[in-house]
């Protein structure tokens, strides 16, 4: 049971990994329909280090201190009402940022327990699988046979979906820095081009876009049954991303959409299926603690990173 405060990553305005500091929150409360889980592992996302920045302000508003972490591996202190036990390792992503911190209160559909002999760092280190999935089965409806083109092939969405992509029966082309090009065929790209010297690419059914650049040039690539599922921001014109996307996602061929992640119970079942089916591993870079998670995000930011990047909470 924790006591009425605990150790949790704040900020009080935008800027470098060193804006990140350990401090000491009130503990949260679990609601109706809420479990309270003790923290063990949190990934670190691409896309908080762009809220973090300053970056996506438009979006993440003025109002300080901010918390960060947005998914969580951990252990259940308080069930409630829900179909968990007291001890029950849990995976699962929030609504809301703070799971950077000793314990976090998360709504029960919003977990599932972990399996498949997974530690808490291996578990962590999937979590963006639930985008994944969503990305290529829910969003594309990939085919088997067809053409899948995955910009950033080995970071922490992308090494999930390039496995995912293989898994479905697709033809996977992976868009990786040299120094990963092994590394994404190892995860199942039939071709591995580095993005900074792809040559001609061709054409693609399915785009899974991590980058959020050059969306306008990407999409010239697509078949005439072509889908592209675009998940990142251009940092320097996040808006003009949300509209390039947003005025392109009704089209009845060749479309972009976007969506926001949305982790849910049965999400992270079908995610653990893959995983027990021996078809999606976990891949972990580095792990930092948690009250290092400035190191961590710079590690992300430095790029280069293979798989994801974990912050462990002892
Ligand atoms: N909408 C959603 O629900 C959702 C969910 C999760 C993530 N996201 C977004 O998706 C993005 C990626 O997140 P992440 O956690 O996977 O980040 P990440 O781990 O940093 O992965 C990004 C990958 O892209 C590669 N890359 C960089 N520039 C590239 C380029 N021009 N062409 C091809 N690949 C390039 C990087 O390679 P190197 O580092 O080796 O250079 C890295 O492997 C973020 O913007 C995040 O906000 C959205």
């Amino acid at each position: 049971m924790p006591s009425t405060s605990m150790r949790a990553i704040t900020y009080d305005r935008y800027g470098p990994p060193e804006v990140l500091r350990e401090t000491a929150v009130p503990a949260p409360v679990p609601g109706p329909g809420e479990v309270l889980v003790r923290v063990r592992a949190l990934s670190v996302n691409g896309g908080e280090l762009a809220m973090r920045s300053g970056k996506l302000f438009p979006f993440s508003g003025k109002r300080f201190p901010k918390r960060i972490g947005v998914d969580l591996v951990g252990e259940v202190v308080e069930p409630g009402t829900s179909r968990f036990t007291v001890g029950d390792l849990v995976w699962g992503g929030g609504r809301r940022m703070g799971t950077a911190a000793e314990y976090y209160a998360i709504a029960a559909d919003r977990l599932d327990r972990v399996h498949s002999g997974l530690d808490p760092a291996q578990a962590a280190s999937l979590l963006a699988g639930i985008t994944a999935i969503t990305a290529l089965r829910d969003k594309a409806r990939l085919k088997p046979g067809e053409r899948l083109l995955i910009r950033g092939a080995t970071g922490g969405v992308g090494f999930v979906a390039t496995q995912l992509g293989k898994a479905m029966g697709a033809h996977v082309t992976g868009l990786a820095s040299a120094k990963n090009l092994e590394l994404a065929r190892e995860l199942g790209a039939d071709v591995a081009l580095d993005y900074r010297e792809p040559g001609h690419l061709g054409k693609f059914d399915v785009i899974l876009d991590t980058v959020g650049k050059d969306l306008r040039e990407f999409r010239r690539m697509l078949t005439p049954r072509g889908r592209m599922v675009a998940i990142a921001f251009d940092l320097d014109h996040p808006v003009r991303t949300l509209g390039y996307v947003a005025a392109h996602s009704l089209r009845a061929t060749r479309w972009v959409r976007g969506f926001s992640g949305n982790p849910k119970a049965d999400l992270l079942a079908d995610l653990s299926r893959w995983v027990d089916a021996g078809l999606v591993r976990p891949l972990v870079d580095t792990v930092f603690p948690l009250g290092a998670i400035a190191d961590a995000h710079r590690a992300l930011e430095e790029g280069g990173v293979r798989g994801k990047v974990v912050v462990e909470v002892s």
